[in-house]
């Protein structure tokens, strides 16, 4: 089915339970293309399988997401084609221990989007300069840093050339030092133009390079907005609590 939309994702009406508990209630979410949107929320909030069943590692109960005009929740998806063009990174690198860095990132392009290996060497090297990473391409991931790692992951995700970058807290297995240059690299997509939907726990990071928040709570997009209205006027009294704890934690 193709959507009359002209959002480059488009989630309608999305729910999903688990045995007896709903974890996804009639999420509505639009991005545009280039758009950086953060979702935040409480732990158990349905941030991360929200983001899961955009690139379809989770299935959904009921709605319809749209990518680029196409419905991805039906059967006949081709998952390969779409994780190449919607790449997800995770909180914990997810990274083969046993290959090298190189082995690693160009894995994917060549095995499963058929790139020959001269090219998917070629553009990963490129990729790993770009991301301040060169000479790391052929050390084994424990033989680098955390952010190192996960800047390794975000270069695999990357490798494909998608179109869409979904983000889930990659930060928060990170030293606080260490944040920042994966923070850095977020930036540094944002302003090429990709299109970014992440979960995250870094206010602060969030308020700079969104351009839309959403606040989900216990399953729902409780208030959505920009970051400045959002954080800074939130409506809803559970965003203002949520935010009030963030506060005093020091996060904000
Ligand atoms: N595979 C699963 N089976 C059963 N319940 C699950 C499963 N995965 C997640 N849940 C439940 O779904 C709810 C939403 O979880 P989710 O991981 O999406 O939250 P989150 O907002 O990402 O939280 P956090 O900030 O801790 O990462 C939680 O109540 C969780 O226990
Ligand atoms: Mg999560």
């Amino acid at each position: 089915m193709t959507a009359t939309t002209d959002s480059f994702l488009d989630i309608r009406e999305l729910s999903k339970s688990y045995g007896d508990s709903l974890v996804l209630d009639r999420i509505n979410l639009q991005l545009n293309r280039g758009a950086v949107v953060c979702l935040i929320g409480s732990s158990g909030s349905g941030k991360s399988t929200l983001l899961r069943t955009v690139n379809r590692l989770e299935s959904v109960d009921s709605g319809m997401i749209f990518f680029d005009g196409q419905e991805i929740t039906g059967h006949h998806v081709d998952e390969n084609q779409l994780r190449k063009r919607i790449a997800m990174v995770f909180q914990s690198f997810n990274l083969f221990p046993h290959m090298t860095v190189l082995k690693n990132i160009t894995l994917g392009p060549r095995v499963v989007h058929g790139k020959p290996t001269e090219e998917a060497n070629q553009h990963a090297l490129e990729l790993l300069a770009r991301f301040g990473l060169e000479g790391k391409a052929h050390v084994r991931p424990d033989q680098l840093s955390g952010g190192q790692q996960q800047r390794v992951a975000i270069v695999r995700a990357l490798a494909s050339e998608p179109d869409l970058l979904l983000l889930d807290e990659i930060t928060s297995a990170l030293d606080p030092e260490l944040v920042g240059e994966v923070l850095n690299i977020i930036r540094e997509l944002k302003d090429s133009g990709m299109t970014i939907l992440m979960a995250t726990h870094e206010m602060g990071f969030a308020r700079e390079v969104s351009t839309k928040i959403c606040f989900l709570d216990q399953g729902s997009i409780l208030e959505e907005g920009p970051p400045e209205q959002l954080f800074g006027s939130p409506r809803q009294p559970r965003t203002q609590q949520f935010l009030q704890r963030i506060t005093e934690a020091g996060r904000l």
